[in-house]
């Protein structure tokens, strides 16, 4: 899930939504051909896990038990419970405001439709796999869980300050494409990786910098939406990012007057792994 306006170039109905942009998921509608698509992405994923993703997500995963077809979102919830966590159906990107509220409540939008077979590789809007697959296994993970609760509740704080951007930066780092340092080995746990196959490989081993986190950093870093990512984030342990709620709002007024980084850009302040 990302976050800008609908336009009317995206895939979903908009006209069905509730003033908080959910929909029925109609999981009894699914096709047959839609779960037999979802087995094929899931299987090609899944078999990349368990050299490249993180743990903790690799356990999200199990806990999720979704290999057969596309999830039911209320079913899925049910795994959640632990950390207070529930899915609900968008359909597409909503807007900002709708979605900082959504995470702030501990739900999670995720978009109700899949992918055609001939987009297996690319799509250019999140679907329910990427939602799903790519973000709801952490959701099983406290630490991650609670970063993102505050993640959502810091939303109103930079929309009425005029810091979006720092705010957007740290989701895209971090959430959609954010590493760990695992037993000495790189893995993934972003979102934006583990739901691509060209991606989680490259993110991991590629030739590409791999810096360690550094908040303020992550907050003035600059990305691009349309390629690979030129370089990527290391933390050693979710609660890094619990950590970093605390001072969030000064940090994100700092990042808001500072001059962005580029998109790849390496400093020499920077420690790479
Ligand atoms: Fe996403």
């Amino acid at each position: 899930m990302t976050t800008i306006a609908p336009a009317p170039a995206l895939r979903g109905d908009y006209g069905a939504a509730a003033a908080d942009y959910t929909v029925p998921q109609r999981h009894a509608g699914v096709t047959p051909a839609e779960h037999a698509t979802w087995r094929a992405l899931h299987a090609r994923q899944s078999a990349l896990f368990g050299r490249h993703a993180a743990r903790a997500f690799r356990e999200g995963v199990a806990a999720l038990d979704c290999a057969g077809g596309v999830p039911d979102l209320d079913r899925a919830s049910e795994a959640l419970r632990r950390t207070g966590w529930r899915l609900v159906a968008v359909p597409g990107l909503i807007p900002e405001d709708a979605f900082f509220a959504h995470l702030a409540a501990r739900r999670f939008p995720v978009t109700h439709w899949l992918r055609r077979p001939e987009e297996m590789d690319y799509l250019e809007e999140p679907d329910i796999f990427h939602d799903f697959l790519g973000h709801v296994p952490l959701l099983t993970d406290p630490a991650f869980a609670d970063f993102l609760h505050g993640y959502g509740e810091a939303g109103a704080f930079a929309q009425a300050q005029g810091a979006l951007r720092p705010l957007a930066r740290l989701y895209w780092h971090m959430v959609e494409f954010g590493l760990l340092l695992e037993d000495g080995a790189i893995r993934a746990y972003g979102a934006g990786i583990l739901s691509s196959a060209t991606e989680t490989v490259h993110a991991t081993e590629g030739p590409v910098p791999r810096l360690r986190f550094d908040a303020a950093r992550v907050l003035r870093t600059e990305y691009r939406i349309d390629d690979l990512q030129p370089l990527y984030f290391v933390i050693e342990d979710f609660r890094e990012l619990f950590g970093l709620l605390r001072g969030l709002e000064a940090a994100l007024l700092r990042a808001r007057d500072a001059d962005p980084i580029a998109p790849g850009a390496v400093l020499a302040a920077d420690t790479p792994l």
